[in-house]
């Protein structure tokens, strides 16, 4: 009786479904497929203007994001001040997004394609295929204007980002310092792929350690490089042409510093 059972549990559909798990400040504190959370928190068919399908409007089944926070952490993400919930994608990617830009609405976590299903249409230039869970949002907030979308997330984490990384904030500078704002434009565009002394994303090198990419690259060729990676050599690097010269002088003075802060030598 009791192998039947188990051979039953196995074979199940539901157990292959993928598991988005919730954690604070990296401990799990809830978990569930899509099915169990629709328990949960009603999902909706969002038609969404995708970016990353040119701008096509693109059905979804989705759930709003802040009411599944919500039954996730209780009310509480919400209220942390600079709070930041991070979605974790299955390569190690990891993307910040501000607590206050998810409760102000617009943000839905997808998890089934309505015209591909139980497949997705691909995303991007990569076309890469973005289940399980995908962030997207409503109303033309795109990642140009600072939101982040997202893919293959399979966890997310609410905890601040000083408590996440405390090794990359500027020490000894004021918040007004070329340095701290280097720091923000880190925060923004740069550690969901680098971390600094290992501490940020893994997609992209390490900048800081063992050495610092201001020890071993000229000034003027890294700001090069950040702005348009794509005319130095074909590579996963987006191009950042947004960014003006006083962001990259903010940012290769954050890097320079930090080349001073190391946390240990390797
Ligand atoms: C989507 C991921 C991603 C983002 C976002 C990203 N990078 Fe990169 N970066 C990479 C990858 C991958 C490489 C290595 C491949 C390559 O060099 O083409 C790289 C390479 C680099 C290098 C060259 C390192 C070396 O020594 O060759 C620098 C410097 C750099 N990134 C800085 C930045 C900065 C600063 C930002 C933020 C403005 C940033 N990157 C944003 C993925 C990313």
């Amino acid at each position: 009786m009791r192998s039947v059972l188990l051979a039953a549990v196995l074979t199940s559909p539901a157990a292959a479904q993928p598991v988005l798990e919730a954690r604070a400040k990296g401990v799990a504190v809830a978990s569930g497929t899509a099915a169990q959370l629709s328990a949960r928190v009603a999902t909706s068919r969002v038609v969404i203007e995708n970016p990353f399908l040119d701008g096509r409007a693109k059905a979804y089944e989705a759930f709003p994001a802040a009411p599944l926070l919500d039954a996730l952490y209780g009310r509480g993400w919400r209220e942390v001040d600079g709070g930041e919930v991070t979605f974790k994608a299955s390569d190690g990617y990891e993307a910040h997004v501000a607590a206050a830009k998810l409760a102000a609405g617009g943000a839905w976590l997808a998890f089934r394609d309505h015209d591909r299903a139980p497949r997705w249409e691909p995303v991007g230039k990569r076309a890469v295929d973005p289940g399980p869970f995908f962030l997207v949002w409503e109303g033309g907030k795109t990642p140009e204007k600072g939101y982040a979308w997202p893919w293959q997330v399979v966890a997310l984490d609410t905890a601040r980002f000083e408590d996440v990384y405390p090794g990359l904030a500027p020490r000894g500078v004021k918040g007004d310092s070329p340095e701290a704002r280097g720091y923000k434009l880190f925060r923004l565009d740069c550690v969901k792929c680098h971390g600094l002394d290992q501490e940020g994303g893994k997609v992209g090198p390490d900048l800081n350690s063992p050495q610092s990419v201001t020890e071993y690259r000229p000034k003027d060729q890294l700001k090069a490089f950040i702005r348009k990676p794509s005319s130095f050599r074909f590579g996963q690097m987006p191009d950042h042409e947004s960014l003006s010269d006083k962001d990259l002088e903010d940012l290769w003075r954050y890097l320079k510093l930090k080349a001073g802060q190391r946390q240990k030598s390797w």
